[in-house]
C-alpha cells in the first residue's frame, strides 16, 4: 500500500505503464495543422464511442466546457444549469468572461434537473428576463456524490428543453456508464453536446474530449485556438487518451465498490451527515460535517487525504490508485474520527 491513500479527488491518479509505452511510441504531426494521427484517431474513436460524429481533443475539461457554452449561446443569454455544477461553481466565473452569459440556477439536490424547473426558467424570458440559450447538466453530478442521471430524467429535461440545445458535462460519463449499465451513446443521442474527462477515472495525464455536430465541433476548434488551446505535436497526448478509452473503463466498477465501503463508513460514523449510502453508485462520497479541517486533519494522521469541496462539505473520491488496503485504512479513519457530531 502506498504511503499516503489519496482520496481527494480521481483527477490525482498517475498514467499506467501502458500510457507511458504509447506516449514513447506515438506517431505525431502538428495538430493544429490537422496533422496529428494519434490524435485524429483519438478524436474519432471518442465520436464513434459515444455516437456523434464529430469530436475535439482539449487540454482540459474546464476547457471543454467552456467551448461548448462559448459555441452554443449568445453573450446576453441564459445558461440553465444546477446550482452546484462545475461549469456553476467551480469555473471561476469562467462563463461570465469567454461567453458573457448569466447562469439561471436550479436545485440539484440529487444531481438532476426538474423539467418543470427548466420550462419555468424559459418562460421567464417572456418576463423581462434573459433568454434561455442552453441547458447544462452534470453526469455524473459531483457535488451530489457522483449521482448518474437516469434516462427518464433525461428525457424529460430535454422535452423541457424543447429547442434549447442541452451539454452534458460528462467529466465521469464513463463512470455513469458503469454503474447504469446505460450506453454512453444513450444519453448523448438526447444532447448537442458532451464532454468527458480522461484525466480522472481514466487515469490519462491530461485532456478532455467534446463531441457533437461536426459544425459545432468546427466553431469549437476555432474557440479553442482562441482561448490559446491549439496544440502541435499532442499525439503524445493523446495516445495515453486512447489506452484509457480502451482499457481503463472497465475496471471502474471497481472503484464503485470500494466507495460503496466508504459511503456505509460514513453514514455508520455520521448517521446525521444526509448521506443515503445507497445514493451513492459511482466513485464519489460528500456528506455534511461542520468542521471539514479538523476531520481532514485526522484522516490526514492515518495517512489518509480527503477534500473539502464546500464550507460544510466533505468529498471522498476513489480510483484507480486507491486499493482495498487503501480502503479498510480509510474506514478504520472514519470510524475512530473524534467530534464534529452532525445532526
Ligand atoms: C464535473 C466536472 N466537470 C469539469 C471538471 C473540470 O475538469 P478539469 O479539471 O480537467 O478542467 C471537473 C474537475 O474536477 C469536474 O469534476
Amino acid at each position: 500500500m502506498p504511503d499516503v491513500v489519496d482520496l481527494r479527488s480521481d483527477t490525482v491518479t498517475r498514467p499506467t505503464p501502458a500510457m507511458r509505452r504509447a506516449m514513447a511510441d506515438a506517431e505525431v504531426g502538428d495538430d493544429d495543422y490537422g496533422e496529428d494521427p494519434t490524435v485524429r484517431a483519438l478524436e474519432e474513436h471518442f465520436a464513434q464511442r459515444v455516437g456523434k460524429p464529430a469530436s475535439l481533443f482539449v487540454a482540459s475539461g474546464v476547457m471543454a466546457n467552456q467551448i461548448a457554452i462559448r459555441v452554443l449561446t449568445e453573450p446576453g443569454t441564459a445558461v440553465v444549469a444546477g446550482r452546484r455544477q462545475h461549469v456553476v461553481a467551480y469555473e471561476y466565473g469562467a462563463a461570465a468572461m469567454n461567453a458573457g452569459i448569466q447562469f439561471v440556477e436550479l436545485d440539484d439536490v440529487d444531481g438532476m434537473l426538474q423539467a418543470d424547473d427548466v420550462r419555468l426558467a424559459r418562460q421567464a424570458s417572456e418576463h423581462h428576463q434573459p433568454t434561455v440559450s442552453l441547458v447544462s447538466i452534470e453526469n455524473t453530478h459531483m457535488a451530489a456524490s457522483g449521482a448518474p442521471w437516469s434516462t427518464e430524467g433525461l428525457r424529460a429535461l430535454v422535452a423541457a428543453a424543447g429547442s434549447v440545445p442541452v451539454h452534458m458535462d460528462g467529466a465521469r460519463l464513463f463512470n455513469a456508464e458503469a454503474a447504469t449499465g446505460v450506453p454512453a451513446s444513450e444519453w448523448v443521442s438526447r444532447v448537442a453536446t458532451v464532454m468527458c474527462c480522461l484525466s480522472k477515472g481514466l487515469c490519462a495525464p491530461v485532456g478532455s474530449l467534446l463531441a457533437g455536430d461536426a459544425d459545432v465541433i468546427a466553431e469549437g476548434r476555432l474557440a479553442r485556438k482562441r482561448l490559446g488551446g491549439g496544440m502541435r505535436q499532442a499525439g503524445v497526448l493523446a495516445a495515453p487518451g486512447l489506452v484509457a478509452l480502451h482499457e481503463m473503463i472497465e475496471r471502474l466498477p471497481e472503484d464503485h465498490a470500494r466507495a460503496a465501503r466508504l459511503a456505509d463508513a460514513v453514514a455508520q460514523r455520521w448517521p446525521g451527515s444526509g448521506l443515503d449510502p445507497a445514493a451513492v453508485r459511482t466513485n464519489i462520497i460528500t456528506f455534511n460535517h461542520p468542521q471539514p479541517d479538523k476531520l481532514l486533519a485526522h484522516l490526514e494522521g492515518y495517512g489518509v487525504l480527503a477534500h473539502a469541496i464546500a464550507p460544510s462539505t466533505v468529498r471522498l473520491v476513489t480510483h484507480h490508485d486507491v486499493d482495498d488496503a487503501g480502503v479498510a485504512r480509510a474506514v478504520a479513519a472514519l470510524r475512530d474520527a473524534p467530534g464534529g457530531d452532525v445532526s
